[in-house]
């Protein structure tokens, strides 16, 4: 979603300011702004755009003072324009705000102002924040009584920073994500530790409906009733700041290419908590596992492995629509919630809704301080590290092993499954990308792709798909292979490539059947395997490995096959259009 942030400090505001943001650009990034205070006069520098072309456009960096806000955008409300990109001020100018999340009263809030005389110069629901702000200051003349008196009147989620004329900053969280990092001689407000973690590893998680009032050398935190709250400095991992792309050219890239490494480190050293999973797994009366996008293609494997090598029955539900069939959910239960972020608000969600319903719940995040895991009575982390590209690689494969480490646990004698000999075998794969990279020059001009397999290696399909999506903007789709009769068979012809994913398993006899139906449509065919065949007009062979393992190495050379179609069609492949990393907002 978007990105906000605050510098409050002895430093130069502005240049603190655009390399946070830079960093945090995969929360949104179709425009951003920066507004700082100096000598009590706020100036706001804002377009569309990347970090980069916006500041080489108005130099963001340069602007003056040591108190000042940020902002990158990913839209909600209103169109991608200069206008509606944040900072925005209020009307007198003598406040300006950078928010997060989205306001749901702003129509009636916006009508209320208008009335008094208010105007507004954006489509955005946030301008509303900078307005209220005003007009609340203008009757308390105090920054404290002016953020009570608003967040009462807000309806919706939202994190925002308000930066005041007199050189005050203060931030509220409410169901978004709001750290403060607690410099030497500086304060930051940030939605991520990324936006700050060159300058300082303490942080403060703040609490959900809390604000800060930050002045000089002090800052308090209060609750929405005003009263003090308690707060805890945390050490961020300095790891979080390692999200620099190295030699090579995207994040994407360099996250594919650290799965070896990060597979083995999932659920690393928790031990405990696969336990205390599996105990719960084995009492709860029902099973549910819950996730957004990639995540929930997580789940979906879940499902299959738990009940072919555990022989336990779990039901996968798509976060976001759990709240029109909350009923699903009996007590007694456990809800296994699935979140590379830990902050998809569709997945918050469906962790409240199962909490109502007495359930206990088991977090797999990445982000070990986000509001999943600080939900969750069991967290697991992914230890993968900070995943920058939009598009889910690693975190999928450290999700997948995760499970399977459940599943391992609940039943040793059926799952022989050794992760070394997965590692290695992804290595393989990634040591030669050539092939893959031809493949990829076929896909630069056709628009439609399928994606098939069959039994466990359906989910796959579908995250393959969604990764073709996400990178090369061309329509794909999975398709169940048995399905293929049944209706799609209809949409194959000549302008199309399907992509087969036929391990040497149980699945591979009918797979390669279907592979010939389509063919003799006249369909190109790449196929995914250990073994050679004469119906792939394309081969991309993978190890031969043991068949539990799969549906963590075939997902491999379709995420490369996806980065390198999105080159091959001079997309962004670290940052697909219209898309965010984080989706804070349902
Ligand atoms: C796909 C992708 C998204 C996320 C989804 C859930 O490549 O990145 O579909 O998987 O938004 O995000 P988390 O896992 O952070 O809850």
């Amino acid at each position: 979603m978007c990105s906000i942030i605050g510098y409050y400090g002895n430093e130069t505001a502005a240049p603190i300011l655009v390399k946070g943001l830079k960093r945090m650009e995969y929360r949104g990034y179709d425009s951003v702004g920066v507004a700082t205070e100096n000598d009590n006069e706020i100036e706001v520098k804002k377009g569309t755009g990347k970090v980069n072309e916006v500041n080489s456009k108005v130099q963001l960096d340069v602007l003056p003072g040591k108190i000042g806000i940020g902002h990158t955008r990913w839209a909600t409300h209103g169109k991608v324009t200069d206008l509606n990109a944040h900072p925005h001020p209020s009307n007198s100018g003598k406040i300006a705000i950078v928010h997060n999340g989205i306001i749901e009263n702003f129509e009636e809030l916006k009508n209320q102002l208008e009335s008094e005389g208010y105007s507004f110069k954006s489509e955005t629901d946030s301008e509303v924040i900078a307005n209220i702000l005003q007009k609340n200051y203008e009757i308390t003349k105090d920054v404290k009584e002016t953020i009570l008196k608003t967040v009462s009147e807000l309806q919706g989620h939202y994190a925002f920073v308000a930066m005041f004329e007199n050189g005050q900053l203060a931030a509220a969280r409410f169901h978004e994500p709001l750290i403060i990092g607690v410099g030497q001689d500086d304060f930051f407000l940030s939605s991520d530790v990324l936006g700050f973690i060159e300058y300082t590893d303490d942080a403060i998680y703040m609490e959900n409906g809390n604000f800060v009032i930050l002045e000089k050398d002090k800052f308090q935190i209060l609750d929405f009733n005003g009263e003090h709250a308690k707060y805890g400095i945390t050490k961020v991992s300095k790891e979080f700041g390692d999200a620099y792309k190295g030699d090579y050219a995207h994040f994407t890239l360099k996250e594919i290419y650290e799965q070896p490494e990060t597979i083995l480190k999932a659920g690393e050293k928790t031990a405990d908590e696969i336990k205390s999973t599996a105990d719960y797994i084995r009492h709860a009366k029902n099973i549910y596992i819950t996730g957004s996008g990639t995540s929930y293609n997580s789940a979906l494997i879940a499902k299959q492995i738990l009940s072919k090598y555990a022989k336990i029955k779990a039901e996968p539900i798509m976060s976001s629509e759990l709240q029109f069939s909350p009923d699903i959910i009996e007590d007694n239960s456990i809800l296994i919630a699935i979140s590379q972020s830990g902050e998809s608000a569709d997945v918050l969600d469906a962790v409240k809704i199962a909490k109502k319903a007495n359930c206990k719940i088991i977090a797999i995040v990445n982000l070990l301080t986000s509001s999943l895991a600080r939900e969750a009575d069991v967290t697991i982390g992914m230890n993968c590290g900070p995943e920058i590209g939009v598009a889910a690689t690693k975190s999928f494969t450290s999700q997948l092993v995760i499970l399977y480490k459940i599943v391992k646990y609940l039943n040793e004698e059926n799952l022989k499954i050794d992760f070394n000999q997965t590692s290695q075998s992804i290595g393989k794969i990634l040591e030669n990308p050539t092939n893959v990279q031809k493949t990829a020059k076929e896909l630069k001009d056709i628009s439609d792709i399928y994606v098939l397999g069959r039994g466990i290696h359906y989910p796959i399909a579908i995250e393959a798909s969604l990764k073709l999506k996400e990178l090369t903007y061309i329509h794909a789709e999975g398709i169940p292979g048995g399905e293929l009769k049944h209706g799609p068979l209809a949409l194959m012809d000549d302008n199309v490539f399907v992509i087969i994913i036929n391990p040497n398993d149980s699945t591979y006899t009918d797979t390669l059947t279907s592979a010939r139906e389509i063919k003799a449509r006249g369909a190109k065919i790449i196929g995914i395997s250990d073994v050679q065949s004469d119906v792939y007009d394309y081969w991309i062979e993978i190890p031969k490995i043991s068949e539990s393992e799969f549906p963590i190495l075939e997902i491999i050379p379709i995420q490369l096959l996806s980065y390198y179609a999105a080159l091959e069609k001079d997309t962004d492949p670290d940052y697909p259009r219209n898309l965010a990393k984080s989706v804070t907002v349902k």
